[in-house]
């Protein structure tokens, strides 16, 4: 019987964990983490001479705000993303399939900064990449 109630309780505690399972956004490291990513980010692509000139008029404080918020809600955050959809933030810019390469590589770079693990790189950028076709025009 006791036996029966012992293994009844580990059974309970492994249904527990999947329960709690962390979110992206918690296995990131929060807040502190994502803000760091996005600082390490535009350090990166404010500064990148193959695009730069996207950028000659964009207000870094305000663009870092909405960048943490996007990736705070995306991972599963407890942030509201208030900032314009993916296309119309981006139309007009006539961005390049190249140029948005290079941004993504500038995220891996900042991601590396930033010391998120592999494994978590891809889960991030499994979230953002399928974004190519609103921010692009090709
Ligand atoms: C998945 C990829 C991308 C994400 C998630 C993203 C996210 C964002 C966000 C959240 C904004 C702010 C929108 C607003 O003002 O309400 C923004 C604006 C902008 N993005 Fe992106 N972006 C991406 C790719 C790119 C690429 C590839 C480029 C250029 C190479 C780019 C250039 C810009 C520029 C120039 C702005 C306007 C900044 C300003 O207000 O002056 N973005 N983006």
């Amino acid at each position: 019987m006791k036996i029966t109630a012992f293994i009844l309780g580990l059974l309970l505690m492994g249904s527990c964990q999947t329960v709690k399972a962390e979110t992206l956004y918690e296995q990131l490291g929060g807040q502190a983490a994502i803000e760091l990513i996005t600082e390490k980010l535009l350090d990166r692509i404010l500064h990148n001479p193959k695009i730069e000139f996207l950028f000659e008029e964009t207000d870094r404080e305000d663009l870092h705000l909405k960048i943490v918020d996007q990736i705070c809600q995306e991972t599963g955050g407890p942030c509201v993303y208030e900032g314009l959809d993916m296309v119309e933030a981006h139309s007009g810019m006539e961005i390049k399939y190249s140029e948005f390469d290079i941004f993504v590589e500038d995220f891996i770079l900042a991601m590396e900064d930033a010391e998120i693990p592999f494994r978590l790189q891809n889960k991030v950028l499994a979230i953002f990449a399928p974004m190519r076709e609103d921010v692009t025009y090709e």
